[in-house]
């Protein structure tokens, strides 16, 4: 058993404390953020996470978990300071280290033991260099020995916890081995492989994952728009490649393109990174252009339906990034419904839990109760983020509901024969369209 400090506790830091303290370790969650430590403290979650409500409870119960605003308490004793602070892009594609920085210092001012600090927010190649010069600098030669280990997430928003407990691999960089080999220890229940290299190759291995999952999506959508003028079926060409065991099923599904808050900023800081040190990153550019066009895409396909969009009313159905989350950040649901709303259109959406924060980004867009209340009176449905509670919906009474007849199924879920034999015109993504026949 250690004592952690985790610093942050968004979709990365609570899940990490949370599944930390579940394993058997002794964790202190910090945020400075006090609106959330006082909601954690009465049991609400900050976030949306599918099982993490039950475990937090589960925890605090058992007396291993706990949450504070107050660096001094959340490091008192602690063996290891994990940071899980957010690092969006800035103007430019490169990474904020702002809150990084904060965390940092934060540390440092309140360092009166060794510990071992961990770095999981996904941050610059070199940055863990960065950390150990701050604290030397704050803290002159008589600082507490100190080491920094980068441990990056790769944790899916909406199955999270699953894949804490379950990971393909857990990474850890360090110029420090024995550190290293510390972080090593506190996976040790979780029985995965667990790779150790130095530093810099931690922080590069979680980028060129993120950036070949995201290209991985780019391709399958590139080869949806191929199948779309040539007439053949993207859903079947992926499952045909994918049982190939060379490329495998996973993350070949067409549809609007990759969100989120790790895809979008982690491709642009690679290539920003690789553009200011000389090198040029085509095809990370080719990923992040065919990503932006697969949203432009959708819109297409309501014009070629509709005509011109001004005065027309279309309904969305998902507005989160992706199912089972509530996080909006870098939405394909959102970016489309902006450009509607530019194009003149009204449109009204419905979310199982991302209403909210989609109402704050967006407060135009018209919230509804239900995907029969969204399709009142539409002339389109699109459907652009796959809850599993859209899958089977009633479409007599969708139709019965709408004003038109066109469905533009952003993430290919729904059997298009069956809508075309209803009466609807259905558009997929990279599927062959029957209402053309
Ligand atoms: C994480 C990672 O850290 C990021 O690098 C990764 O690529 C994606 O996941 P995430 O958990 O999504 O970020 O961040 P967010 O949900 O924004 O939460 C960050 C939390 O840190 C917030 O609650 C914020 O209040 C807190 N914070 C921020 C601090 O506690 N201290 C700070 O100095 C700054
Ligand atoms: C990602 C990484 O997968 C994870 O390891 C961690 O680094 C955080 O970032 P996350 O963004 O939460 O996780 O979800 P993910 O399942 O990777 O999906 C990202 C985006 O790609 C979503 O918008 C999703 O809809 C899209 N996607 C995913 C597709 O369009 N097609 C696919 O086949 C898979």
């Amino acid at each position: 058993m250690a004592k952690i400090c985790v610093i942050g506790t968004g979709y990365v830091g609570l899940v990490t404390g949370t599944c930390f303290a579940d394993i058997g370790h002794q964790v202190t969650c910090l945020d400075i953020d006090q609106n959330r430590i006082d909601q954690l403290h009465q049991g609400i979650m900050p976030i949306y996470e599918p099982g993490l409500e039950q475990i937090v409870e589960q925890n605090v119960d058992a007396g291993r978990l706990d949450f504070t605003t107050d660096y001094s308490e959340a490091l008192q004793g602690a063996d290891f300071a994990f940071i899980a602070v957010g690092t969006p892009s800035d103007d430019d594609g490169d990474a904020d280290m702002r809150y990084v920085k904060q965390a940092v210092m934060s540390i440092a001012q309140h360092l009166d033991h060794p510990i071992t600090i961990v770095n999981k927010s996904t941050v610059p190649v070199g940055t863990g260099d960065w950390v150990a010069e701050i604290i030397q600098e704050m803290n002159g030669a008589n600082t507490f020995p100190f080491s920094v280990v980068s441990n990056p997430e790769f944790l899916r928003e909406g199955s999270a916890v699953s894949d804490f407990m379950n990971p393909d691999r857990v990474v850890l960089g360090s110029t420090d081995r024995a550190a290293a080999e510390k972080v090593a220890t506190l996976y040790e229940a979780l029985r995965s492989p667990i790779m150790i290299t130095d530093l810099r190759t931690a922080e590069m291995i979680k980028y060129a994952s993120n950036a070949f999952l995201a290209t991985r999506i780019s391709f399958i959508n590139e080869i949806a728009n191929i199948c779309e003028s040539l007439g053949a079926d993207v859903k079947e060409v992926a499952r045909g490649m994918g049982m190939d065991q060379r490329i495998g099923p996973a993350f070949l599904d067409a549809g609007l393109g990759w969100g989120g808050s790790c895809f979008p900023k982690d491709v642009k800081a690679l290539a920003h990174m690789a553009a200011t040190h000389g090198a040029h990153p085509q095809l990370l550019q080719a990923v992040m252009n065919i990503n932006r066009n697969q949203r432009m895409r959708a819109v297409e396909k309501l014009e070629k339906a509709l005509g011109s969009l001004a005065g027309k009313t279309i309904g969305v159905l998902g507005l989160s990034f992706k199912p089972n989350t509530d996080d909006t950040r870098y939405s394909p649901a959102l970016d489309i419904i902006r450009m509607l709303i530019e194009a003149g259109a009204t449109v009204q959406g419905f979310d199982p839990q991302a209403m909210t924060a989609s109402q704050a980004e967006i407060p135009e867009l018209q919230l509804c109760t239900s995907p029969y209340d969204v399709a009142k009176n539409a002339d389109a449905l699109l459907l652009a983020t796959e809850w599993n509670e859209f899958k089977s919906l009633d479409f007599a009474r969708i139709k019965a509901n709408m004003r038109g007849d066109v469905i533009v199924d952003g993430r290919n879920i729904w059997y298009r024969m069956n809508l075309h034999q209803m009466g609807f015109t259905y558009f997929g993504m990279g599927v062959p369209n029957l209402s053309e026949n």
